[in-house]
């Protein structure tokens, strides 16, 4: 597309600025010239006219991608599939605005959304982003595309997050770095100090302050090999088979080692024990605890994260030295933490004087997730707002402070549960910080 066409286009459109169609054409235009700007301003225009406007919201998401805006591009495109909700174009792009956020869970579950609307739809870009090796080389053709992304070696230094998208939590980043980083760093000082690299770290917390978004940053600093796996994807696997898989797990990273191994949402292991939907259940526990101890195989150089929302689910087993023997708290973010995540989420937007003290204090009892849902809302909120203008203001603090005060802190109910399990059933002062937390006597 020369210039000269949208030379014309621009034209045309001077004499009938109503023309929609003409200037969704002129956006097309654009696009393909990828003058991000100009295709967004005129996407805005069309919807000051038609508020309504698919195709100029989507070809806006296209503009904002292009700008590399990507939380105002998922915006946008949750808007367009708010009423579309099978448009593929939209998924596909929406996919692709988490995997840049760095949000592989969204991007994964997103992607799933097109392959049911259109199971022979491929984009080969997201594709080769999710999919890398399936764990088990001579893997049944049964390769169901789910359990291949979820359970990916990432290669040193991956694209998506690291600490600097991690706001605050100082003293977990220490910990990550304690336990991490300088084992696998240095193993020599380990070794001379008699120690061994390895072993298992357990993150415990309320849901959405970070464990698994610190276990992805961690990846994103070392230049190890860090295997992520969904413990769901292991236990939906036939009887007998699960063990097998986790085996072939611990494998493959005893054979890239140094490695980490990070075990999502690990308490699903002991609550899927009770109900036995299979009797692998107790099977499937034995074979993770003697890989843990690394009975047949050595686990040097091998480093095992788990986390979990539930650690009281979790076979005591499990915490038995050598094993997960190092629990960490991964409490709500506080004062510091809170202001240094509105930061990090308002990283790149069109902003004003933002009175980061003031969003913090209001936001008490809020977890991570509760602040980028917030922010989420804000800029939402705004972008309605610009959709019917035509125009995009910033910012203010006092759209930030309106929205969070219409978010509802998440981590309360959390404590709640908590404080029984700290009060009754804290064997050997496992959850000695949950009491310090809340402030009550040992
Ligand atoms: N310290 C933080 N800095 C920036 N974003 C955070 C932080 N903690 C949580 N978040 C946001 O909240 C989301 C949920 O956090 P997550 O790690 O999934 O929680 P958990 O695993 O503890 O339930 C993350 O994807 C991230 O967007
Ligand atoms: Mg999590």
């Amino acid at each position: 597309m020369d210039n000269s066409e949208i030379q014309q286009l621009k034209e045309a459109l001077a004499v009938s600025p109503d023309n929609t169609y003409l200037r969704v054409i002129l956006v097309q235009a654009l696009l393909r010239s990828e003058l991000w700007d100009d295709a967004q301003n005129e996407c805005l225009e069309i919807l000051k006219r038609d508020s309504e406007n698919v195709s100029a919201k989507m070809h806006l998401a296209q503009a904002y991608y292009g700008k590399e805006e990507f939380s105002t591009t998922v915006v946008v495109l949750e808007e367009v599939l708010q009423n579309n909700p099978e448009q593929l174009d939209a998924l596909l792009l929406l996919t692709k605005a988490f995997l840049k956020e760095g949000d592989r869970q969204q991007a994964i579950d997103t992607y799933k959304k097109v392959k049911s609307v259109n199971p022979h739809r491929v984009d080969e870009e997201i594709e080769q982003a999710l999919t890398l090796k399936s764990v088990d080389e001579n893997d049944r053709e049964e390769s169901d595309f789910s359990t291949q992304v979820e359970q990916q070696v990432q290669p040193p230094s991956p694209m998506g997050i690291s600490f600097a998208q991690v706001g605050g939590m100082e003293k977990d980043k220490g910990v990550s770095e304690i336990m991490i980083f300088l084992p696998l760093i240095h193993p020599e000082l380990y070794q001379a100090y008699g120690k061994k690299i390895g072993g298992g770290i357990l993150f415990y917390g309320p849901p959405g302050c970070g464990k698994t978004y610190l276990a992805r940053a961690t990846a994103g600093e070392i230049n190890s090999a860090f295997i992520s796996v969904g413990i769901n994807d292991i236990l939906d696997m036939y009887i007998g088979e699960s063990e097998k898989k986790l085996n072939l797990l611990f494998e493959q990273a005893r054979s890239s080692s140094p490695c980490v191994l990070f075990f999502d949402e690990i308490d699903a292991l002991g609550a899927n024990r009770s109900d036995m939907r299979t009797s692998a259940g107790r099977n499937l526990i034995n074979q993770f605890l003697s890989e843990l101890d690394g009975i047949e195989s050595q686990n040097d150089g091998l480093l095992v994260i788990g986390a979990t929302n539930a650690p009281w689910h979790l076979d005591p087993a499990f915490r038995r030295p050598g094993r997960f023997d190092k629990i960490i708290f991964v409490q709500p973010p506080d004062l510091i933490s809170r202001k240094a995540i509105y930061e990090v989420s308002l990283t790149n937007k069109p902003i004003e004087n933002i009175d980061y003290d003031k969003l913090a204090k209001i936001a008490k009892d809020f977890s991570g997730a509760d602040i980028k849902a917030s922010v989420d809302l804000a800029i939402e909120n705004k972008l309605r707002i610009a959709m019917k203008k035509g125009a995009p203001t910033p910012l203010t603090t006092q759209d930030l402070v309106a929205a969070t005060k219409k978010i509802k802190p998440s981590t309360k109910e959390w404590f709640q549960t908590a404080k029984n399990y700290a009060m009754y059933a804290n064997e050997s002062g496992v959850y000695d910080e949950i009491l310090e937390y809340l402030k009550i006597k040992k």
